[in-house]
């Protein structure tokens, strides 16, 4: 088949993605294809999500049932508003336009209040307007767990096609998770192992090694290694994504406690600003128990 043709098919699939409305490093937004090509949602068994992160993945696969976790509280908090209603699309949008217009006037010091005032009150609304008018959308906190990223330094970032954006972004998620058993909990990993059984599927996308990891607390190589143990002794499938290789280095981690598994591979590149000399080739892969 000619490259024309699988890039066009690429560029259907990927309007087709479901975008989540909150947004943190090392979202699979741009990996669900591949990851929907290898991962399978079980029939009867439950979909696992140990570090659901934004929930790009299983908001795209729409498991029947689901087990959706991460250690993040305002995340959490956030999709279980959405859940429950007290989240609608609505409710964003007054929100948004509201201290939107604050943000155009007053610029960086009303995000400094907002953040201010997150920290303080943990409204996952607060934490939505803050993840998305920081900079890069990132999630960080201190070591006091205070939510520390700068703004990202425009002042009209709050604009009416933005709010309607992110109040559609709200609005699908809610229609995906109707008549879904659909469980967000705030937890460490292990817990969602617990009772996993083998009619359940596993997917596992933890903090990259070697990375900064402050957005989370400490992701050590014993957590690593741990894992790992784990993913192996549960009687659930397991599926693992995780750095492979970049242009410096490859990833000793993956080769010492995963090499087991079946790993498929997909390479990208990923940009640090907007030159082309900033292009760095990366190869992520799945790695699958069975
Ligand atoms: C790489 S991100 C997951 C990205 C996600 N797959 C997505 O597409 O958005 C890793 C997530 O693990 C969570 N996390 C880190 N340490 C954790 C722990 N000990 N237990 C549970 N979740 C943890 C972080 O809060 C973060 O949301």
């Amino acid at each position: 088949m000619p490259l024309k043709f699988y890039s066009c098919l690429r560029r259907i699939v990927m309007t087709k993605l479901i975008i989540p409305p909150i947004k943190c490093q090392g979202i699979k937004t741009k990996l669900v294809p591949f990851i929907m090509e290898h991962a399978a949602c079980p029939e009867n068994g439950l979909w696992i999500e140990p570090f659901m992160g934004s929930g790009a993945v299983a908001f795209n696969l729409a498991p029947r049932r689901a087990l959706l976790a991460d250690k993040n509280e305002y995340i959490i908090a956030f999709y279980q508003g959405i859940q429950n209603g007290t989240i609608s699309g609505s409710v964003v949008r007054e929100f948004l336009e509201y201290h939107g217009s604050l943000l155009q006037q007053y610029g960086e010091a009303y995000y400094r209040d907002m953040r201010d005032a997150f920290n303080e009150n943990g409204d996952p609304l607060y934490f939505l307007f803050l993840n998305r008018s920081d900079f890069n959308g990132m999630i960080r906190f201190n070591r006091h767990g205070k939510f520390n990223v700068p703004f990202c330094q425009k002042p009209d970032r709050f604009s009416k096609s933005y709010i309607t954006k992110i109040c559609n972004q709200v609005t699908r998620i809610s229609q995906i998770m109707r008549g879904k058993e659909w469980q967000f909990v705030c937890a460490p990993w292990q817990e969602s192992f617990l009772f996993a059984t083998e009619a359940d599927y596993i997917y596992l996308d933890p903090p990259y090694l070697g990375r900064d990891t402050s957005y989370v607390g400490e992701w050590s190589e014993e957590d690593a290694v741990a894992l790992a143990e784990w993913a192996h002794a549960t009687p659930a499938n397991v599926c693992l994504s995780m750095w492979k290789e970049n242009q410096f280095r490859t990833n000793p981690h993956l080769y010492e406690y995963w090499s087991d598994f079946t790993w498929y591979e997909y390479s990208h590149f990923y940009h640090f600003g907007a030159k082309r000399s900033n292009r760095h080739p990366m190869t992520e892969i799945l790695a699958i128990k069975r």
